[in-house]
Formats: C-alpha cells, sequence, structure tokens
C-alpha cells in the first residue's frame, strides 16, 4: 500500500460546519432525522481522529440561531439527540480525558437541558486530551451583538477596546481562533459561522455529507492544510522573517 504523505503543520483548533444530515437521508429515503442521527453518530470517530492527529481542539456545528425556523419536529429532534447524546457518552468521554464547551446561547434550551449541559461543562473542565467545543444555538451576528452589549453594559472606554479585548467578550473567549474550517456537503458559504475567530482561517470544503465524512476526509483536509501558506497579510519574504505570527 502507498505510504501517507507526513503532515509536516497541523492545526491547533479545527472547526466542522456539519452540513449535509438531510441530503445524506434524502439519498437513503430516510426521514431528515435518521441524518441528523448519523451525523450524531459520526462524531465520536472524527473527534477520535482528532486526537490522533494531536488536534486540540474541535469545534463542532450543531445548531444555527437560523435553525429554530426548521419545522418543529425537526428541531425538538435535534434537541432530543443532544439531550440522548449527553446522557449516553458523557461518562465515557470524560475518562478519555475530553472537555466539554459551549459556543452560543443556553438560555432558550429548556432549563433541564441547559442544566445538563451546565453539569457535563463542569465535570469535564479540567480535561485536557482535547476540547470538544458544541456550538449550540450559535449565530456569529448574534454573538458579536451580544458582545457589544456587555462590552457598553461593563462601561469599556473606546480607547480601551483591542481586538483581544473584543475576543475576551465573544462566547469563544480563552480559546484560540480556528486555524482551519471544514466544511461539508459542499456549500461555498461562511453562513455566519465563527465570523470573527475565522478571519485568518484557512478553509476546506469538501463535497461529502457529514455522516459520511469519515477519518480519510479527515486526512485530506488536514492534509491540504499543511500544504498551504498562512500569510495573515503578509507577503512570503516577510513572513519568513516573522515566524513567529504563523
Ligand atoms: C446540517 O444538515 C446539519 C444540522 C442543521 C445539524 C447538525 C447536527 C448534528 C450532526 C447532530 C446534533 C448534534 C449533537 C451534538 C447532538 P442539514 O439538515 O442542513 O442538511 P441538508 O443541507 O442536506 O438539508
Amino acid at each position: 500500500m502507498k505510504e501517507k504523505p507526513k503532515l509536516t503543520k497541523l492545526p491547533q483548533h479545527v472547526a466542522i460546519i456539519m452540513d449535509g444530515n438531510g441530503r445524506w437521508a434524502k439519498e437513503r429515503g430516510l426521514p431528515r432525522l435518521a441524518g441528523h442521527r448519523a451525523g450524531t453518530e459520526n462524531i465520536r470517530p472524527v473527534l477520535e481522529a482528532c486526537v490522533e492527529y494531536e488536534v486540540k481542539i474541535l469545534t463542532l456545528w450543531a445548531f444555527s440561531t437560523e435553525n429554530w425556523r426548521r419545522p418543529e419536529k425537526e428541531v425538538r429532534g435535534l434537541m432530543r439527540l443532544l439531550r440522548e447524546t449527553i446522557k449516553r457518552e458523557l461518562q465515557e468521554l470524560h475518562e478519555q480525558g475530553v472537555q466539554l464547551r459551549h459556543t452560543g446561547r443556553l438560555d432558550r434550551l429548556s432549563p433541564s437541558l441547559q442544566k445538563q449541559v451546565r453539569e457535563a461543562i463542569e465535570l469535564t473542565k479540567d480535561n485536557d486530551r482535547i476540547i470538544l467545543n458544541v456550538a449550540f444555538d450559535y449565530g456569529g451576528r448574534a454573538e458579536i451583538l451580544a458582545a457589544v452589549r456587555r462590552i457598553i453594559q461593563d462601561g469599556v472606554l473606546p480607547e480601551q477596546l483591542d481586538e483581544a479585548l473584543f475576543s475576551q467578550y465573544l462566547y469563544t473567549a480563552g480559546l484560540p481562533d480556528p486555524d482551519l474550517i471544514i466544511r461539508t456537503s459542499g456549500e461555498f458559504r461562511v453562513s455566519n459561522f465563527m465570523i470573527w475567530q475565522g478571519a485568518y482561517a484557512e478553509y476546506y470544503i469538501t463535497p461529502t455529507y457529514w455522516p459520511a465524512f469519515d477519518e480519510e476526509e479527515l486526512y485530506q483536509a488536514l492534509l491540504d492544510y499543511s500544504q498551504r501558506e498562512r500569510r495573515f497579510g503578509l507577503t512570503s519574504s516577510q513572513l519568513a522573517t516573522q515566524t513567529s505570527l504563523i
């Protein structure tokens, strides 16, 4: 068998827009929720592959602020999936050293689901093998507005505000920005995902639907990333002398 090329540069933070569950289900004559279920089952193998590749943070976008507008049955199904998944997987994730985080709004989830999410975060907060950051009821513009409101409430003066301080008001406070954002199912859109944090991210788009995105797909995305030159607005020769920025 041909040996796989080595990954010369690895992203610390990978974020995935898990798209295509509905189309995956439709192609199989299944209801949309079966696609979301298959998508949920795909999380563990991808998380384990990320651990193997020494990715330190995996962010998964599971529910957007716009997803509330989907049919009620689908919304209820997605809430149920989150509840069942935490219940079923939490102990094992904890034992495997996974730290769970949440990015987005919690206040619109049912009180019992909010409690479950908070308890999962509290239980796993000292784990350091990998951070699994679940973006649930997340939207980039809403996040920025929420940050601005709190900045005003805190009485921050215009001259005190810089990018580092602003970042501390985002849901992702304390996490480094994603280095690589993967979008499955072939859409070339940002769709309001991490619009601040993704400013310098590398994007990788694959036509594969999320439930079929496997370790080989992840490897291809990482290989593509490792072959790109991240310039952060600089020229190549400037970059060579400013390696601290890479
Ligand atoms: C997009 O596919 C996917 C979503 C809106 C939800 C993603 C959710 C999961 C993978 C499961 C829930 C997660 C947890 C953490 C329990 P789509 O429905 O837009 O697909 P389509 O574009 O093909 O219709």
